[in-house]
């Protein structure tokens, strides 16, 4: 029966062959002539089928098997031919070349990119590099390096996410970075002093959401090591920095300001951007706009980048990448950043 059925395949395609033979034009009904003799009802393959109902149990299994492989292939052959000679099956494939093409979508950058390219347009101008890190940092890097031990009261401004993981030494200190301060003692390491650099780059905290809070946001963090670097120094890179993003001139107001890595530390303020230092309900009518964090690196910080502290000073700052567009753009929650709206996203 197996011989038979071969036999069978065989001759059908020899047909087939015949039928579609180059250069001559497929007749319908022969083609529909050839489908009734061997797949109709009462075609030849069926014929085979039907007996395949008295061979033993085995035989049914792969005789049949066989046999359904056969049909299909047949049936595939049968409709390719008509696809391809006759093209049946295809009106809906119709194409009128004649109309406009479809419009490809394109996309575009995220307010925060854009944020960040201009950032790194302005420092590159300023001779700064551009460094990045690990998102998922070690304990060491991320606290200790930066004059924050493990008993120290100032972790617990930065809540964590600590990773179940064991490091290449076989130990728990994986954390998702809280800040972009640890590339700064990364790049003193690397690279040595003098040094500038800027490392915009996301962070997480383990934080409550709300209008001016995300879990996942974004900082730019700055650090320029040199001789004689002093507080005019950085005065004078924040103002070209945020005059550059606003494209107006915006004044600089440092506070006094605790961070374990800097010393003095100050709160930074810029000039409201949006009333110019007059007072408005955005600046809390104080005329004063809070930026982030910055100060004089600590001798720890720069030791432990392998800088001499008693050569070389430096300053550094941390802001968040999300409150800058929030002032430049007027977005009044930070969560659309990342809520995928694309209401919201469509308007850059
Ligand atoms: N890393 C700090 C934070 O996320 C911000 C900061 C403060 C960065 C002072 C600095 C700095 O480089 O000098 O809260």
């Amino acid at each position: 029966m197996q011989k038979e059925l071969e036999n069978l395949k065989k001759e059908i395609f020899t047909q087939l062959k015949e039928v579609k033979k180059e250069g001559e034009e497929i007749s319908k009904e022969v083609l529909r002539d050839l489908e009734v003799k061997f797949l109709g009802r009462k075609g030849e393959l069926s014929r085979v089928l039907r007996g395949i109902k008295d061979l033993s149990d085995q035989g049914k299994k792969e005789i049949g098997k066989l046999a359904n492989e056969i049909k299909q292939e047949v049936q595939i052959e049968f409709r390719n031919i008509k696809n391809i000679f006759l093209g049946e099956g295809r009106d809906d494939e119709f194409i009128d070349v004649s109309l406009p093409g479809e419009e490809a979508q394109k996309g575009h950058l995220h307010p925060l990119t854009l944020v960040q390219n201009e950032l790194i347009d302005l420092f590159r101008s300023m001779g700064f590099m551009i460094l990045d890190g690990p998102e998922l940092e070690s304990d060491y890097y991320c606290f200790e390096a930066l004059n924050i031990p493990a008993y120290h009261p100032a972790r617990d401004m930065q809540d964590t996410f600590y990773i179940d993981a064991k490091n290449k030494d076989g130990e728990y200190d994986l954390v998702m970075r809280t800040q972009t301060s640890p590339v700064q003692v990364r790049g003193m390491q690397k690279y040595g002093a003098p040094i500038r650099c800027i490392v915009p780059g996301r962070t997480f905290r383990c934080e409550a959401t709300d209008a001016c809070h995300e879990h996942t946001f974004h900082q730019v963090e700055g650090l320029m090591v040199d001789k004689n670097i002093s507080i005019a120094n950085f005065k004078a890179v924040l103002a070209e920095m945020f005059s550059g993003i606003f494209k107006k001139d915006v004044k600089i107001r440092l506070r006094p300001g605790y961070f374990p890595f800097v010393e003095p530390g100050f709160e930074t303020d810029i000039s409201c951007t949006i009333c110019e230092g007059v007072g408005c309900s955005s600046c809390k009518h104080s005329g004063w706009l809070e930026i982030g964090g910055s100060g004089m690196v600590h001798p720890n910080v720069l030791r432990a980048g392998n800088v001499d502290p008693d050569k070389f000073s430096g300053f550094a700052f941390g802001f968040g990448i999300e409150r800058i567009a929030m002032m430049k753009y007027g977005i009044k929650d930070i969560r659309l950043f990342q809520g995928g709206d694309l209401r919201f996203l469509e308007q850059f």
